[in-house]
């Protein structure tokens, strides 16, 4: 069976493991998490990062840190990952969904645009598949309406547009670190404070509502309870885990792209035949090759290749459901219709296996089976 992902592993992992079971603490904050937190900073110039458990509470402390509460409007797209919208609702935001752009699967600026009112808190838009949306009409549009952006980059780390990285545009961005990502740590996250005043708080909400980082680095004597907040950082262990990973970024997207230029080129030809069409990219923006997809006619293709590559041991995977049309989103008084390009296109999306461990030649062997389901009318 080709597998549709297999975690990756730099092979440094045991060995910080080691030094934290040698050090005889683990409860987080320390110093695998600073290092992990600084090796972020540093790379992409961030102002400060804070180490997650999840991309899902590295979106809930950004929500915390904005003040989010009823009232408030918080546009997201439907199709996404739960977290993106969930964040913001367990804060008390009115989730409104925005739809799509069928040619990236990247939220619909035009939409957004639309969907603005005054009581527009935040708009928290996804870099699907690692490609970036489009963040920088995004940010105007945001900083001439006073929305704060939230950049939902969980797979979006090592990407860029316009010759800047993605998580630096937001007044917030979110990563995770859940082992279907490039890099992980079985599951984290991160989140990037663009914002400089935004950070004392943000530490606080994140060290569970105390100043306690603050006594450490010698600024209070004692540390107490200062904000709401919650337990968001890992443990030492998962940090440590995690550095052995970032350590090898330049290594681990050198193999993924190659797998991903691969499937892009060989599926070309598919797209040409009219089968189906492939994620449109600028060819300046910098792809981690999170993901390779292709756009399938309808759903009832969509499925039946799904269905012809599991049988010939090819494990391919659908992605989001739209949020919109999900139990959650009609109990938030949506209906399908609500979020048309969205509702149509999230069922027709195969995304093709793709990790590390993969070879050139099971590319190609994929994209084999592929044209052969095509050409022999196995699937229209
Ligand atoms: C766009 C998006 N946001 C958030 C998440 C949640 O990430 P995590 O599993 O780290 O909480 C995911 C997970 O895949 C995602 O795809």
């Amino acid at each position: 069976m080709i597998r549709f992902n297999v975690p990756y592993l730099s092979g440094r992992e045991e060995e910080y493991l080691t030094r934290v079971l040698a050090s005889g603490s683990f409860g987080g904050n320390g110093p695998f998490t600073r290092l992990s937190q600084r090796w972020l900073e540093e790379r992409f110039g961030a102002p400060h990062v804070l180490l997650t458990t999840s991309c899902t509470a590295a979106l809930e402390l950004a929500a915390m840190a904005l003040g989010v509460g009823p009232g408030d409007e918080v546009i997201v797209p439907s199709f996404t990952f739960v977290a993106t919208a969930s964040a913001f609702h367990r804060a008390g935001a009115t989730i409104i969904f925005a739809d799509v752009d069928p040619y990236t699967m990247t939220v619909d600026v035009a939409d957004v645009a639309r969907k603005l009112t005054p009581r527009t808190r935040a708009v928290v838009p996804v870099h699907y598949a690692g490609a970036p949306c489009a963040i920088a009409r995004l940010r105007e549009l945001c900083s001439a309406h006073g929305a704060a952006l939230v950049e939902d980059a969980a797979q979006g780390l090592d990407c860029a547009t316009g010759g800047e990285w993605l998580g630096r545009f937001g007044r917030f961005a979110a990563f995770s670190f859940h082992e279907t990502k490039n890099l992980h740590c079985g599951l984290g996250g991160a989140l990037f404070v663009n914002d400089p005043s935004d950070f004392e708080r943000t530490e606080d909400i994140w060290e569970r509502g105390t100043n306690r980082t603050k006594m450490f680095r010698g600024l209070v004597d004692k540390y107490s309870w200062v904000e709401p907040g919650s337990s968001f950082y890992p443990t030492e262990l998962q940090a440590a885990f995690l550095l052995a990973q970032l350590e090898s970024m330049d290594d681990n997207r050198l193999a993924r792209m190659a797998r991903w230029e691969r499937y892009r080129e060989r599926l070309s030809g598919g797209e040409r035949e009219g089968w189906f069409a492939l994620q449109r990219l600028d060819p300046a923006d910098r792809s981690n090759g999170h993901a390779v997809y292709v756009m399938l006619r309808s759903a009832e293709a969509c499925e039946a290749l799904r269905l012809d590559l599991l049988a010939r041991e090819v494990q391919a995977h659908i992605h989001y459901l739209p949020l919109h049309s999900s139990k959650m989103g009609r109990a938030l008084g949506y209906e399908p219709s609500d979020v048309p390009l969205t509702e149509e296109y999230a069922p027709r999306l195969l995304r093709m296996p793709l990790h590390n461990e993969l070879t050139l030649d099971q590319v190609e062997h994929v994209c084999d089976l592929v044209d052969d389901a095509f050409r022999a009318g196995r699937v229209r």
